[in-house]
């Protein structure tokens, strides 16, 4: 049968992350015991493996992509892959030193890197993950299609965008409505954010993206596969030039994410 890479096609191909991770890893990855959350087709574990890694465990849960990751045992007899959901599955007895978990996407919502890395900082709470920390923005914007068609987005729900700069008229200054610091346990957020209009206008949905900093002081640019971001739909509400709007972002970080003007 053949194998469908689909996405990862772009990420493999993403100079400027994969740059970040492979200087990164290969800091910290040699004569250790290393976890791939999330490995995809093998990247960061290739890039574990020939830094000198001690053993390299790869999780990853789809089926499709997972052959090629077991590849990598091919010339690496010291790499583990494990189809495998890393929230639930049975984790190896050798504990990691270090932790990759590329499972980015803006506000950590497609896939459940929180909880993961959680669930292993529970088990060895000083264990070194890459990456160190993400930013997380939001910015009022006035959300548009060109179809023509008189369409009504319902409130609270949303939509992803991957590379539409001309789909959303910014309204406000982003924002940073809060960072994720990985190398603790990291909570639920409960923030209110003050954004400046631009304009006087009308919103109609909040744009929220994400900034990863891979390691400490190495916050990867919004190019390439970086670029993906939510269109949440509010309102829609009239915004004044110098008056401030206050934006309340819950989230849980599973399925919770949620944006409120006060
Ligand atoms: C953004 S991709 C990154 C892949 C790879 N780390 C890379 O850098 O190219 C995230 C990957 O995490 C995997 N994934 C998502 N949830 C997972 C889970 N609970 N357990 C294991 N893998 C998961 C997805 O199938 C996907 O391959």
């Amino acid at each position: 049968m053949p194998l469908e890479i689909g996405y990862h096609w772009y990420m493999l191909n993403d100079y400027d992350r994969n740059e970040a991770y492979r200087d990164a890893i290969r800091r910290t990855a040699p004569g250790r015991i290393v976890y791939d959350l999330g490995a995809g087709v093998g990247p960061m574990s290739y890039y574990a493996l020939t830094a000198g890694a001690r053993r390299v465990y790869g999780f990853e849960v789809d089926r499709h992509i997972y052959p090629y990751l077991r590849r990598l045992t091919h010339d690496f007899p010291n790499f583990v892959p494990l189809r495998a959901n890393a929230l639930r599955a049975a984790l190896p007895r050798e504990a990691p030193h270090v932790v990759v978990c590329e499972m980015w996407s803006a506000w950590l919502t497609d896939w459940p890197m929180v909880q993961v890395l959680n669930r292993i900082r529970r088990r060895v709470p000083k264990v070194e993950v890459i990456p160190v920390r993400g930013h997380h923005i939001v910015q009022l914007v006035e959300a548009r299609h060109r179809s023509g068609l008189p369409v009504r987005f319902a409130p609270g729900t949303e939509a992803a965008l991957f590379g539409e700069p001309h789909a959303t008229a910014e309204m406000s200054i982003p924002a940073l409505a809060a960072v994720t610091d990985f190398r603790r346990q990291v909570a639920p957020i409960d923030s209110v954010v003050e954004l400046i209009p631009l304009t006087t206008g009308t919103v109609n949905a909040v744009r929220l993206y994400s900034y990863e900093e891979v390691s400490a002081g190495r916050i990867l640019p919004r190019t390439g596969t970086r670029t993906d971001e939510l269109l949440r739909w509010i309102g829609p509400i009239d915004i004044r030039r110098g008056s401030r709007v206050r934006l309340r972002v819950r989230h849980r970080w599973d399925t919770g994410l949620r944006v409120r003007v006060e």
